[in-house]
């Protein structure tokens, strides 16, 4: 029998994922729906669209959008009846010093890296609290606690989704929600692709330098996020899971 026959409690299980149409979100919608969750897809590509197929529902939208979490849970109720997790995964950067950055390159990473995350949690939790159940799982980084030259905006939205985790588990953990997150190393996805002609070669270059010697595959990252939306994660409540080929332990000289 496989791991997956054995071990699957996320059968029947509605969940919405952000950030579906690429990498590690789309790497976790194929995860959820194999193991029998029904699934809103939200992306603000249009690609995302590909994804519709039973089991799992398409929406094009911004997370930065207020609307766009309230016509998220609205749709996972109308369509699946109910939202048992929620993964909050979009999320971009910028490689720029502080002295060159603008403000609206800086708000701008804030309003999809926290502000989406804020937005989708506020609403997923008003739709599980009545079902005294739920699981959340928001897509961190090792910058959620390091950092180098060049990301401080998006370090410190990592850092602020790090907290942001943390009180809001403390807070959902009354209703039986539990709310978690990732911090992903590097990992060959497209989230490079406006800074490289080849993105996902220079995540394959810099995982070289974690202790593990290579990049994470999307898929690898989408199992941690799995387990954390299930109820194998049961005691699991605000923990940033580190899911980084060990990068985080290694004391660079
Ligand atoms: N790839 C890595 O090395 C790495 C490392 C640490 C953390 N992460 C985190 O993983 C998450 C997923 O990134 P990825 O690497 O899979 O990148 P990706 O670019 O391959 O996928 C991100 C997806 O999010 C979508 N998206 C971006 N902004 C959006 C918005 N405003 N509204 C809706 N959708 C939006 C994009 O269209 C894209 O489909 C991000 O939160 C990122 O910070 C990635």
């Amino acid at each position: 029998m496989s791991d997956d026959r054995i071990y699957n409690d996320i059968a029947g299980k509605v969940a919405i994922v952000t950030g579906a149409a690429s990498g590690i979100g789309l790497a976790t919608v194929d995860l959820l729906h194999a193991r029998g969750a029904l699934i809103i897809a939200q992306d603000r590509d249009r690609t995302v669209r590909e994804l519709a197929k039973p089991g799992i529902v398409t929406m094009v939208a911004d997370v930065r959008d207020e609307g766009a979490a309230r016509s998220a849970v609205e749709t996972a109720v109308a369509e699946f009846g109910r939202v048992d997790i929620l993964v909050n995964n979009a999320g971009i950067i910028i490689n720029k010093p502080v002295v060159d950055m603008t403000l609206a390159e800086w708000d701008n990473i804030f309003a999809v890296n926290i502000r989406g995350v804020f937005l989708h949690s506020r609403e997923a939790m008003r739709a599980m609290i009545p079902n005294g159940s739920g699981a959340s799982v928001n897509v961190g980084s090792y910058a959620c606690f390091q950092t180098f030259p060049s990301i401080a905006a998006y370090a410190s939205s990592k850092g602020a989704l790090a907290q942001f985790t943390r009180t809001l588990a403390v807070e959902a953990i009354e209703h039986g929600i539990r709310v978690n997150a990732v911090g992903s190393g590097d990992t060959v996805t497209h989230i490079l692709d406006h800074l490289h002609e080849d993105g996902g070669a220079a995540l394959a270059a810099y995982g070289r330098h974690a202790p593990i010697r290579r990049a994470a595959q999307p898929r690898e990252i989408a199992q941690v996020i799995a387990f954390l939306a299930s109820d194998q994660a049961s005691f699991m409540v605000g923990a940033i899971a580190m899911v980084d080929g060990g990068k985080s332990v290694l004391l660079q000289s």
